[in-house]
């Protein structure tokens, strides 16, 4: 069986201001003890990214970032490049978040130009998807999840493990304090491993694949004990270290 590392990351969205974000930072830099079996990622908001890579210069904790635009460079009002956030000091990027979805009209044609423009700067994305409340009543999850991943992988054929990240998030489970039970998650992860293979081959055995959806300390640890979930993209509780921290620890 392969050996994959666990990877807890928080996604801080709209929040933080510098002063904030730095100490943010700093706190989950030191209180994350070394020797840790996780490998950790924050992904602040674009303005903190530079101070935050500051705070985790000489760390191993791994930058992030929430989301960009494919173009390199441009006439292109707003928006942020892969190659600008590499220069910033990133090694992540999320990218089909709902959020994005939702308000910000990405789709999965968008997502996987977003996709390949990450990688072909040589940063990995971290390519969330996950059923809304409406589609898993009507029993539609796994097809939606299907043709989430299919459709922003596209013809991308990631060859290492460590390439591609995957987050599924049940969007009726994000800030609702609603979490999927330990089991559902895992049937939708062992589901998204299959696809991985049918798309990529015996690379998906690499792959990790984070839960997110209202994850906590008190839910970490059986969500993480899953043989398909290999980590957590953590919202809410990646704000505050006294529940970041133990949801790293829950990892290992
Ligand atoms: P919450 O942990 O706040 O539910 O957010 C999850 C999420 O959307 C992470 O990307």
């Amino acid at each position: 069986m392969t050996e994959r590392q666990p990877f807890i990351a928080g996604n801080w969205k709209m929040h933080k201001t510098l002063a904030e974000g730095k100490t943010l930072a700093r706190n989950i830099r030191d209180g994350a003890a070394p020797g840790r079996r996780a490998e950790v990622a924050l992904a602040p908001p674009y303005t903190a990214l530079a101070a935050v890579a500051q705070e985790l210069a000489g760390s191993d904790i791994r930058l992030a970032a929430q989301d960009t635009f494919w173009e390199k460079q441009g006439a292109y009002t707003g928006a942020i490049s892969p190659a600008m956030l590499a220069d910033a000091g990133c090694h992540y990027v999320i990218v089909g978040h709902s959020e994005r979805r939702q308000h910000f009209g990405d789709t999965d044609a968008t997502v996987n130009r977003k996709l390949t423009a990450v990688i072909a700067a040589g940063l990995i994305p971290i390519l969330c998807i996950g059923e809304t409340q409406a589609e898993r009543a009507a029993d539609q999850t796994l097809q939606v999840v299907r043709r989430q991943l299919e459709g922003g992988l596209g013809t991308l054929k990631p060859t290492t493990g460590t390439g591609l990240v995957v987050a599924y998030e049940p969007v009726w489970a994000i800030g609702t304090g609603l979490t999927a039970t330990p089991e559902q998650a895992q049937t939708v992860h062992h589901f998204i491993r299959s696809l991985l293979r049918e798309f990529l081959g015996p690379v998906a055995e690499a792959i990790r694949i984070q839960y997110g959806g209202s994850v906590t300390p008190d839910n970490a640890v059986t969500l993480l004990a899953q043989p398909d979930i290999d980590g957590a993209l953590v919202g809410g509780a990646s704000l505050k270290p006294e529940l970041f921290l133990p949801i790293i620890k829950a990892a290992g």
